[in-house]
This record gives C-alpha cells, sequence and structure tokens, in this order.
C-alpha cells in the first residue's frame, strides 16, 4: 500500500477522504490545520472521524493554526461552527500528539521512502515543512492537493478557498519542485453529493450512516461536492482522473485575483472554458513574441481536467461498504 501523510482542515469532505484513505492507502499519520474550522476543531474532528471508522490507532498531529502572513479566515458559513457540524459524537478516544504536525511531516518524509503527501486543507503545514526542510520536495513521492482551479475559484470569482487562505504557503508550494497534482475545483465540482448516494450510504453500516449525518449538513444547503475525496481517489486510482501537466503559479498581488492559480491551458489548445479541452492537442496558442517573459514556462503540475465521477461513486460506496 502507498504510504501517505494527510494534512486536513475537516472539515465534512476531509472526512471523506480520510474514509477513504484509510482504506486504500498506508495512513502513516495525520496532521491538522486552520482552514475550514480553528486548529482546535479540526484536530478533534480528525480524532472523532478516525474513532468513528475504528482507526484511532492512527495519530493526529496538530499544525499551523493558520497562516503567517495573514489572519486565519475559516469556513464556518460551509462546514458549522464545529468545523462538522451535523453528526453527535462522542469526544475524541485519546488526545492528540505533542509533537508538532511539521516535525512530524519532515521528520517521517527524510526516514522513510516513497511517502506522498495528501494536503486537503491549506498548505500551510505543508510550506512550513519546505522551510525547515527544503530536502523533502526531493524525498517525498508527490504531493496530491485538494486546491486552486484550473480556471475558476470558489471563495473568489479566480481563487479556491485552500489557496487563498494560505496565498503565501501555496507560492512557496508551488515553487518548490514536489511532483503536485492538483484537483482544482474545476475538478472537484464534477464530484456532486447525491441525495441517492447519501441514503446508499445511511442503511449500510455505522459508518455509512456517520457519512449519511455528515452530508445531510454539508450539502443540506443546496448543491455541495466532495472536493477532497477527489484527490485521495486519484492517488488510489489513477484512472479516475484525466489530467494535463501545465504550469502554474500563484498570484499574490491581484486586487481581484489574489490566491489565483495562475494555469497555463494554452498548451491544451482549448485555453478558454468554453472550448473543447484537447488532452492531445500539441499545437500551442502562445501568441506573444518568441523572447517574451508571458511565452508558455515548463509545465510543474499534473493538473486533474476531467473526473471519471461513475468510477469515483463506484469506489467510495464500495469503500464504505467494507466498514463495519
Ligand atoms: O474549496 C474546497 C476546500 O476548502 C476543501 O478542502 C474544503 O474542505 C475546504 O477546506
Ligand atoms: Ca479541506
Amino acid at each position: 500500500m502507498q504510504k501517505v501523510i494527510l494534512d486536513c482542515d475537516p472539515g465534512h469532505d476531509d472526512a471523506m477522504a480520510i474514509m477513504l484513505a484509510c482504506k486504500h492507502l498506508d495512513v502513516l499519520g495525520v496532521t491538522t490545520v486552520g482552514g475550514n474550522g480553528y486548529l482546535k476543531n479540526t484536530t478533534r474532528n480528525a480524532l472523532q472521524v478516525l474513532d468513528m471508522i475504528g482507526r484511532s490507532d492512527i495519530k493526529v498531529y496538530p499544525g499551523h493554526a493558520g497562516p503567517c502572513t495573514a489572519p486565519l479566515v475559516i469556513a464556518d458559513n460551509v462546514h458549522g461552527e464545529s468545523g462538522m457540524d451535523g453528526p453527535q459524537l462522542p469526544p475524541p478516544s485519546k488526545p492528540a500528539e505533542s509533537k508538532h504536525g511539521v516535525d512530524f511531516i519532515v521528520e517521517t518524509v527524510m526516514s522513510t521512502d516513497d511517502v506522498v503527501l495528501v494536503a486537503t486543507g491549506p498548505l500551510t503545514n505543508i510550506a512550513s515543512a519546505l522551510n525547515k526542510e527544503p530536502e523533502i520536495a526531493k524525498r517525498a513521492k508527490g504531493l496530491y492537493i485538494m486546491g486552486g482551479g484550473a480556471y475558476c475559484g470558489n471563495w473568489t470569482a479566480a481563487a479556491e478557498f485552500n489557496i487563498v487562505v494560505d496565498a503565501e504557503a501555496a507560492y512557496k508550494v508551488f515553487h518548490s519542485g514536489m511532483p503536485i497534482y492538483m484537483s482544482g475545483v474545476n475538478l472537484t465540482r464534477q464530484c456532486p453529493v447525491l441525495k441517492e448516494d447519501i441514503e446508499t450510504m445511511r442503511g449500510m453500516n455505522k459508518v455509512g450512516k456517520f457519512a449519511a449525518e455528515l452530508l445531510d449538513f454539508f450539502a443540506g444547503g443546496g448543491d455541495a461536492h466532495l472536493h477532497d475525496a477527489c484527490a485521495v481517489a486519484w492517488l488510489i486510482d489513477p484512472s479516475i482522473v484525466t489530467s494535463a501537466f501545465l504550469h502554474v503559479d500563484i498570484e499574490l498581488t491581484g486586487t481581484l485575483t489574489r490566491g489565483m492559480t495562475v494555469t497555463d491551458l494554452r498548451p491544451l489548445q482549448g485555453h478558454t472554458p468554453e472550448a473543447d479541452i484537447d488532452l492531445t492537442s500539441k499545437k500551442r496558442w502562445d501568441d506573444a513574441p518568441e523572447d517574451s517573459p508571458f511565452r508558455g514556462k515548463a509545465p510543474n503540475t499534473h493538473v486533474g481536467i476531467r473526473l471519471d465521477f461513475e468510477k469515483f461513486r463506484k469506489l467510495l460506496l464500495d469503500t464504505l461498504r467494507t466498514y463495519e
């Protein structure tokens, strides 16, 4: 099984990602970050999810409470005051670890081969780990993130929540050289929560009922998407996502575009959302002069473009059925 560290901000969709990961990947540990909720809540939520799915053997290491360069913005409008409103859960069966999440990431990646990092919250911990030990960019097998968007945002017109909450951290990560697999909102919006799936989960088992109660709240206000579960599903079954290797950079100073994952879609020919994206095209749409600084830069990110939603649904429902 692929060894992973899950860095997350549970978070309803983070919880679904944890349920997928714990059945298909070798989860070495969970690190938590401020994002959907305050760190004390995302950490407690991670402990409770692991208890609920019978994996309290997996340790939880609290990381950073929020960005170093800006106050934390939380998404309590989406996830509720606790960060994971909905299910009534018993208190965690054990405390989180005293070791800092960033230290756990650095120590584990530097001492263990072939570890994949999965980040489904703001990239604060990942960037901090890179600052502490730049070598992890070479030693980690890759970084799978839920974050950004190839040509759209959700928190702003241009930026997705995880990226814009800590844009400086994202900039550090995207300039680290680490192999990045980006599940942006352009991909994850292809992964809606379906009422019929919630009812299927409810009738399964204890974990299925827990998942249904999470999604009752998460999707209660209308359409919701399993953003974080997409990033983990891509790692579990690479055939679930069609991607393109493109250049991505992070906007830090734009008035309207701060936190945007500026994705160079020109190599795909369809460089506008409306055009049909041709993943095979070798045609380029570089209209700037050859010596222009705006000519396409070397690709640095595997950008998720298309999701096989039916394959995703099957993976998720089949996985939940394997729980007690
Ligand atoms: O924009 C969606 C992302 O922000 C997801 O990771 C969700 O959990 C929130 O953290
Ligand atoms: Ca998240």
